[in-house]
């Protein structure tokens, strides 16, 4: 398929063929694609949990309020962000600069130098919270003193956190569709679901968050609700 075919081809399908089985090998590809999308400062903050087994997928489907799409998938993969693993991919990060830094043979390589000071440095700035939400306050006041001078990002409490971790990880999911797309197989992106079930059934932590779960199998064309309509270019496309 070509890009454009694929585009097209991702359609939301809520009906899917219950005698087309998605070949394993096809969601195996679709998660590898998934980990590869762009992601705020490289971090992976997130995790796709395949609910392979039939009981696995049976509870699935019941915290997805057991709708059509989840009722009929063959397959379903629950997109899941992991903020509070921010210090573990800082230090895979730091542990990826030491060996680059080994291989270059020059410790104090600029780029060596930045980008510890990035993942160092800023990286805790950016995600460590307390209890109490002063570190929020903090970057924010920081950063509005700052942007008086120069612009800068600005600094944000739990809320901002979770957006950035929610950006990066639709982008997976995203990544996810488009290549069950281009391999021949409909998906149903879904957000009617029991978050507090998904995250007991899948044994999440506290600080995890589920972003969508996602629905796959062959489409059906009743599982294709209607013509695919958007609004007039005019009202979302801005040439500035
Ligand atoms: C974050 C998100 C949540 C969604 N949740 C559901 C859902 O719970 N159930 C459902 O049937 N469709 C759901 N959809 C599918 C949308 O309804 C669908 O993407 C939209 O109507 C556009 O149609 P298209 O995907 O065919 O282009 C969701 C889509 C997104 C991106």
């Amino acid at each position: 398929m070509t890009f454009d075919e694929i585009i097209d081809f991702r359609a939301s399908n809520r009906k899917f063929d219950p005698e087309v089985p998605v070949p394993v090998e096809v969601i195996e590809k679709a998660l590898k694609h998934a980990t590869l999308a762009p992601n705020s400062s490289n971090m992976q903050l997130w995790e796709f949990h395949w609910t392979k087994s039939p009981e696995a997928k049976a509870k699935m489907v019941e915290a997805c309020l057991s709708q059509m799409a989840a009722r009929s998938a063959q397959e379903m993969v629950v997109f899941v962000t992991r903020r509070d693993l921010w210090r573990k991919r800082r230090q895979w990060h730091l542990n990826w600069i030491d060996k680059d830094a080994e291989r270059i043979g020059d410790p104090n390589a600029r780029s060596i130098k930045l980008r510890r000071k990035y993942y160092g440095s800023l990286m805790p700035v950016f995600y460590f919270n307390d209890g109490f939400g002063l570190m929020g306050i903090f970057r924010r006041v920081t950063t509005f003193f700052v942007g008086l001078q120069r612009p800068i990002v600005r600094g944000e409490g739990h809320a901002g956190q979770r957006i950035s971790v929610h950006k990066s990880c639709a982008l997976a999911a995203e990544n996810f569709m488009l290549s069950c797309a281009a391999q021949g197989f409909h998906t149903c992106p879904m957000e009617g679901f029991d978050a507090k079930m998904v995250k007991k059934q899948l044994k999440l932590p506290r600080g995890a968050e589920v972003n969508m779960v996602i629905a796959v199998g062959k489409g059906t064309k009743e599982g294709f609700w209607g013509p695919r309509r958007r609004v007039a270019d005019d009202e979302v496309i801005f040439r500035h």
